[in-house]
């Protein structure tokens, strides 16, 4: 079976090494520096003497941080240990490629009991099976499931309680994106198809997992990954859809916090600016990406890994009072 791969031993905060300081030394420093203030303006040092006990301060200062660094990465302190997810079991929808195998990915890293991935690409599926497995030492497991379905997503849901007992994570990655269609010729099938898989596919994955949780009156965290464009309109390519797709997410989110909170169930979402994944790699989207990141800050797109630890951190106990809330991760996108 499973080996359970232990991230590290937590260790008691007293047992960390501290570098002892001679008390008349850190008189003699005090006393050279004036009164504490909370004021992090450095104080220019009055005389020779003390600017030589600052010297030896700041040796001292870099001695500490070298002793002490390698300690503090090999310990879980309480405050790291609210980050990892031991013996919780995840569900990452549209999990087999992009920022959904990514999040994935970190979730395991932490000390996840189990994952399941819930995607409509079945090879991408089975090497993320593949790859994780390998990678963490896990239990990880593959659903062809379209979103949208909802009786394939309720088979999988149950297939997922009756193997693993329980989900207490689930993140809402799948999506799919239409960009450069102007909305007077806009085909409403497409429309009413991204919609179906954006929002409603969101929405049926939601309502099967909580029911679960509800049923099991155990406590969950919900991510859904909505995106920028909720909140802003993108330029230069019209995509009226995709926007009001992610816009709904984003109210789905906020709603279902607000009726879920008494089940303890909480439910918030990501809205990541231009990522580099496949969704962006496609021929058509070439020539905008230029105009894309000169309207970044950052003036680059994300990195697939960098909604990775505000995920870990939303589905984790590190975030308990965190619920209906999203947050943008866009190089700086919607600050202009
Ligand atoms: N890439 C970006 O710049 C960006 C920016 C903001 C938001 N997002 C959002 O992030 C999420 C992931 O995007 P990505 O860039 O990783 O794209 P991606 O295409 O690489 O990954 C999306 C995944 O969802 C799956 N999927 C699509 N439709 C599905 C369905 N009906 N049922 C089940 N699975 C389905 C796909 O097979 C794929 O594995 C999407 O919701 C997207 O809208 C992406």
């Amino acid at each position: 079976m499973y080996a359970r791969r232990i991230v590290s031993v937590s260790r008691p905060l007293a047992s960390i090494k501290t570098v002892k300081i001679p008390a008349a030394f850190v008189q003699r420093a005090l006393l050279s520096n004036g009164p504490i203030r909370n004021d992090p303006t450095p104080t220019a040092p009055k005389s020779s003497q003390s600017s030589v006990d600052a010297k030896k301060i700041s040796s001292l200062i870099s001695d500490i941080k070298a002793s002490a660094t390698p300690k503090m990465a090999q310990t879980i302190t309480p405050t790291l240990s609210k980050f990892t997810l031991n013996d919780k079991v995840a569900v990452v929808t549209g999990g087999a490629r992009g920022l959904g195998n990514s999040i994935a990915d970190a979730l395991c890293d932490v000390n996840l009991k189990a994952l399941v991935i819930f995607d409509v690409l079945k090879q991408h599926g089975d090497e993320a099976v593949i790859e994780l497995t390998k990678k963490f030492n896990i239990p990880v497991v593959f659903h062809q499931v379209d979103v949208r379905q909802k009786d394939s997503v309720q088979a999988a849901v149950d297939a997922t309680v009756s193997e693993f007992g329980k989900i207490d994570i689930l993140v809402a990655a799948a999506g799919i994106a239409d960009s450069n269609l102007p909305a007077e010729g806009y085909d409403v099938e497409m429309f009413r198809r991204l919609i179906d898989i954006n929002l409603t596919g969101t929405f049926v994955c939601a309502q099967a997992v909580g029911n679960t949780m509800i049923k099991a009156n155990s406590p969950g965290s919900m991510i859904f990954i909505a995106s920028m464009s909720g909140h802003i309109v993108n330029w230069p390519q019209q995509q009226s859809c995709y926007n009001a797709s992610k816009a709904a997410v984003i109210m789905l989110s906020k709603s279902l916090a607000a009726e879920w909170a008494r089940y303890n169930i909480r439910v918030n979402s990501i809205s990541p600016g231009y990522m580099d994944t496949a969704l962006n790699r496609v021929p058509a989207l070439d020539a905008q990406k230029k105009l894309w990141k000169e309207r970044t800050p950052m003036n680059r797109l994300g990195n697939v890994d960098e909604l990775n630890n505000l995920a870990v951190f939303m589905a984790s106990d590190a975030s308990t009072y965190m619920t209906g809330t999203d947050v943008i991760i866009d190089g700086g996108y919607c600050t202009w």
